[in-house]
């Protein structure tokens, strides 16, 4: 029985634009991603029995198909038209229900692990589709680096790598359900936008403090008292020195960008004590 291993790397938003509402339920985004260090390590026992099965260091974690990482493995499976099975361990590192992408980062590493292990039965552009239809942000976690996302976050370009900087996480005990803040966000009227252009600029021209300066998520402006929390954690990383602080996607976690020599340790130890999570990362490919 053959075991594969895979890292599955987080993702944060530095920018997230809402353009309009679909027909098929979904919300036309506009997002710029950055992968970062911080990951969960997987472990993938090959098993030959046509099951597939998630356990995890957390005891919430579905085992089912409910878990996109079981969904990932079942879909690649079917696609490539292989007949085996897999028993996916997962360590999570990435916290759950922060806007991080853990789930879709899981299920991308097994996509990339079970293509690897059975020598690239399907190509680059069958796993990108694969990705997209596994779950809205699974494609970009499967590409990784810099990216602009479109679409449900499924039309990626990449982008020029941002310049070396240092990434303060933090996560209160909340999380906030991805299709509960699609909601609210249909009921109000978004005023404010990111400045996406200039973002995708600032990218090119390796101009770190025009970056973080041009982060903005629309979610934030979302009325709900949890903002206030977030909002708090904001403040706290500015003051620390933090050149630009935003929520990722849906939240409820929040970062800020430093510049790449920053001592930021204390600062991240104080968030933990405070809020219960909170890690330092560096960019990611
Ligand atoms: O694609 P995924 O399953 O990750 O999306 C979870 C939920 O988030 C969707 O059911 C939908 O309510 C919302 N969503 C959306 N527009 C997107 C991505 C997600 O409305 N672009």
């Amino acid at each position: 029985m053959d075991t594969i291993k895979e890292n599955a790397y987080a993702k944060l938003n530095l920018t997230l634009d809402i353009t309009g509402a679909r027909e098929d339920g979904y919300h036309d985004m506009v997002m710029v991603m950055q992968t970062i260090s911080l990951h969960d390590e997987l472990e993938i026992e090959i098993t030959g029995d046509g099951s597939v099965t998630a356990s995890a260091n957390l005891a919430f974690i579905p085992g089912d198909e409910r878990n996109l990482a079981v969904k990932a493995a079942k879909l690649f499976f079917e696609r490539a038209g292989i007949n085996d099975g897999a028993r996916i361990k997962m360590d999570k590192k990435i916290p759950v229900g922060a806007g991080m992408a853990g789930g879709s980062s899981d299920a991308a590493a097994v996509l990339r692990a079970l293509n690897r292990y059975y020598g690239s039965p399907l190509s680059q552009e069958e796993m990108m589709e694969l990705a997209g239809g596994t779950g809205s942000d699974v494609a970009f976690c499967y590409m990784g680096g810099t990216a602009l996302a479109k679409g449900r976050g499924e039309v990626l370009t990449p982008l020029k790598s941002i310049p070396e900087c240092q990434f303060v996480v933090a996560k209160p005990q909340f999380s906030i359900a991805t299709p509960e803040l699609f909601k609210a966000i249909d009921k109000m009227k978004l005023r404010v936008h990111p400045d996406t252009d200039g973002i995708l600029k600032a990218i090119d021209e390796g101009n770190l403090v025009e970056i973080s300066r041009r982060m903005y998520n629309v979610f934030e402006d979302v009325p709900d008292r949890r903002m206030k929390t977030t909002a708090e954690i904001k403040s706290r990383l500015l003051e620390a020195g933090a050149l630009g602080a935003i929520m990722t996607g849906t939240g409820s976690a929040v970062f800020g960008i430093f510049a790449p020599d920053s001592e930021t340790a204390p600062l991240r130890a104080e968030l933990e004590k405070e809020y219960g999570f909170a890690c330092e990362a560096r960019k990611a490919n």
